[in-house]
């Protein structure tokens, strides 16, 4: 397109003042903060773009403060460089009353140079790191909480019990995809749009308003090499996918991995799927992969957003109580039809119970 016909696209700033005109009596404080957000995602953008010439890749040695994470994976350069982007760009604004990352074990805390705000922002700074190195989508993914009028007034530190918010009180969730272009998909309450950065403005544009996925689908994506550890149901839904056409579904089915959550959920943005990285029993100390508070509520209310769903296989995620601020949890996500016939296959009695031919494939008692 060239750019003089991009001139009708709304830039994110243009969007988020529109949307404020909903509320007149807010502050401002909310906008200032994604704007902020933004630009992290923007410099993000450009380390990874740089790759090798910029010298991020590669394992965080340990002789420059250590390489392990809370959740125990290794951190690579990035994860720690994104992570201080995100601190250094939100912190100093008087918006938020502190923050909380997959890369630091506590709360962070909003130094006391800098004014408090009423927000809580919750990140996964460099989602998918296995592929930074392989020159592979990349993203960051981010959930906004409010705090109580209490932390509010008083100014008071933060603790974990703050963040435990279900992810039905998200404010706004988002994440930036560091792919052949970069994109921020954002939703505050009120649908989801995508805007695209463009490279010579430096501005993200809104290039895919009001988001919707289709609520059927034929693709979906799962890490296969688990499946011996998969409970009855899952298995159930996988085989039946394989089985195609000649199967249950009467149709064929088409399977994608990236090993990139945010760059799956931004495939079933565009154009539909299933995304299921269940709970299952490989590590018994590890209820799923996925971190609740900042990959499966932000992405869950994304899903919710834009029509589809998102849940822990049984029931809706974003009702889940949260118990701790690094918790995992097994997720679905992805076109509405496909999610609800998983957790009907979990709520369905197992195959095992099922000595009854009634209960037998295309019998009665199936759908
Ligand atoms: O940190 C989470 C993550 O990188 C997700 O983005 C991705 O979906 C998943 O892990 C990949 O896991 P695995 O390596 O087991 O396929």
């Amino acid at each position: 397109m060239p750019l003089t016909n991009r001139t009708h696209l709304s830039t994110l700033t243009q969007f988020l003042i529109e949307e404020r005109r909903r509320f007149p009596s807010a502050s401002g404080d909310f906008n200032a903060l994604i704007l902020d957000v933004a630009l992290a995602c923007k410099a993000i953008a450009r380390a990874v773009a740089l790759g090798e010439l910029g010298g991020t890749l590669g394992d965080h040695a340990a002789d420059e403060g250590g390489n392990i994470n809370v959740q125990g994976e290794t951190q690579k350069k990035l994860d720690v460089l994104s992570n201080e982007v995100f601190i250094r760009r939100t912190e100093w604004a008087g918006n938020l009353a502190g923050m909380a990352s997959e890369e630091m074990d506590l709360p962070y805390q909003i130094p006391p140079q800098y004014p408090r705000g009423k927000y809580l922002l919750v990140f996964d700074p460099l989602d998918g790191s296995s592929n930074i190195d392989v020159n592979v989508s990349v993203g960051s993914i981010f959930s906004v909480l409010r705090v109580s009028k209490e932390i509010e007034e008083s100014g008071r530190d933060v603790c974990e019990a703050d963040f435990l918010q279900s992810g039905a009180q998200q404010v706004a969730a988002g994440y930036a995809l560091y792919g052949p272009t970069t994109m921020l998909v954002l939703t505050v309450g009120d649908g989801v749009n995508g805007f695209t950065l463009d490279p010579n403005l430096g501005e993200f544009m809104l290039t895919h308003p009001r988001l919707r996925i289709p609520e059927d689908s034929h693709e979906f994506a799962i890490n296969a090499s688990n499946s011996r550890f998969w409970e009855a149901p899952v298995k159930r839904y996988v085989d039946e996918c394989l089985a195609g056409r000649t199967g249950p579904r009467d149709k064929d089915f088409n399977m994608r991995w990236i090993a990139s959550m945010v760059a799956e959920a931004h495939r079933i943005l565009m154009r539909g799927g299933v995304f299921l990285y269940p709970r299952d029993t490989k590590d018994p100390a590890k209820p799923g992969r996925l971190r609740l508070l900042y990959e499966a509520n932000p992405v869950g209310m994304l899903m919710e957003q834009a029509g589809g769903r998102a849940s822990t296989g049984e029931r809706p995620m974003l009702g889940v109580q949260p118990t701790s601020l690094h918790q995992r949890i097994g997720l679905v996500f992805g076109s509405r039809n496909e999610v609800e016939r998983i957790e009907r296959y979990h709520a369905e009695p197992q195959r095992s119970e099922l000595c009854n031919p009634l209960f037998a494939e295309r019998s009665l008692f199936r759908v």
